[in-house]
């Protein structure tokens, strides 16, 4: 209900003439500045509403995304690269290593892909760790050509994708029984005969027999590997699982059947020929 205007005696204010209950509304309106500012704001959200896409359906006066920028220095990067990824799908991979320019880009670009996909197993260096081969050293399990390593990364390892993949199983001498508990402990010892480090002779002897019925088929006569199996070298004391008599007889034991990816069906060709020469570049290529 209003009443009259009439002035605060306490605050000295005038009041806008509302009263409830004896309660009176001072009249103090918001500052000049703080309404101006208000406007301001008011009037870019406007000016912005017509230039920008904000709308569902308007792309705005100026035609301008972020996605469609991204998107067009995406096509310039990838026009300026052009060049090369065509050579590097025609050429094969020793032509790629006797191009000193072509090696480098190839070296490039498989570095950025194995940091993407392959250092989470591999190490960042492809140094490798317990069960994941170290991709630096001379110790090849599926070898360690060009092609080799090319069709490693391609097929994978136990990974079924491919008619291609590479397969083997070393079999469960404890698990499925094939073996005693005392079996797989001479088995060990003459395992580490090869790189001299049994500590028990008599049982390395025993093992040397068992060895020869039961792994060499795989391993070779003397522990040389095979790499038709994948089966490592047990003579070079370099150790895949680990070179321990604990880790040595349970590998015997549970055999262990490591999987490496296939990259096949989710790296295109180029990247996959970058990653082959990126990994023979690192130290053990043959
Ligand atoms: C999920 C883990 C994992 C990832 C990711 C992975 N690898 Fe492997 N890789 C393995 C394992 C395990 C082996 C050993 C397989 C075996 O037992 O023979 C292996 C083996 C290899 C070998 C064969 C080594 C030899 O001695 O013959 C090459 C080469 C290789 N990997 C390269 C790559 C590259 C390149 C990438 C990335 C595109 C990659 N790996 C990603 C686990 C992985
Ligand atoms: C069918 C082939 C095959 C037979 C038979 C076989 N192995 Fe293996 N062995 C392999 C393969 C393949 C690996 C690689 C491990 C993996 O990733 O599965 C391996 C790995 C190993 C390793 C681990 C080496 C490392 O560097 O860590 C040891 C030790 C070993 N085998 C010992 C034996 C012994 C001892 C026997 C016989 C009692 C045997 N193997 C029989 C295929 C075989």
């Amino acid at each position: 209900m209003p009443t009259k205007v009439e002035t605060d005696s306490v605050t000295g204010t005038e009041t806008t003439g509302h009263e409830w209950d004896g309660i009176k509304e001072l009249n103090s309106p918001l500052p000049r500045w703080w309404i101006i500012v208000l406007w301001i704001t008011i009037i870019w959200a406007g000016v912005y509403y017509v230039l920008y896409p904000t709308l569902p359906g308007w792309d705005g006066l100026w035609q301008y995304t972020a996605r469609k920028d991204l998107s067009e220095r995406l096509d310039a990067v990838r026009a300026g690269r052009a060049a090369w990824t065509d050579k590097l799908a025609v050429a094969p991979l020793e032509e790629i290593e006797a191009d000193p320019d072509l090696l480098e880009f190839a070296i490039a670009g498989g570095r950025a892909a194995f940091a993407d996909n392959c250092a989470p197993c591999h190490g960042t260096g492809g140094a490798g760790g317990p069960g994941y081969p170290n991709l630096l050293d001379d110790a090849w399990l599926w070898g360690g050509t060009l092609d080799a390593i090319s069709a490693t990364i391609e097929h994978g390892v136990r990974w079924p994708q491919d008619d291609d993949t590479r397969i083997s199983a070393m079999p469960r001498f404890g698990v499925d029984e094939l073996l005693t508990s005392a079996q797989i402990n001479d088995a060990a010892e003459y395992v580490l005969s090869f790189s001299g480090s049994a500590t028990d002779q008599a049982a390395a002897g025993r093992g040397r027999e068992i060895f020869a019925e039961n792994c060499a088929a795989c391993h070779g006569e003397s522990g040389g590997g095979n790499r038709e199996f994948g089966a490592p070298r047990l003579n070079d004391a370099i150790w895949f699982y680990g070179g321990d008599k604990a880790t040595i007889v349970q590998t015997i034991a549970k055999s262990r059947n490591g999987v490496m990816p296939a990259w096949g069906g989710r790296l295109d060709a180029v990247t996959i020929k970058q990653l082959a020469v990126y990994v023979h570049s690192l130290g053990g290529g043959e």
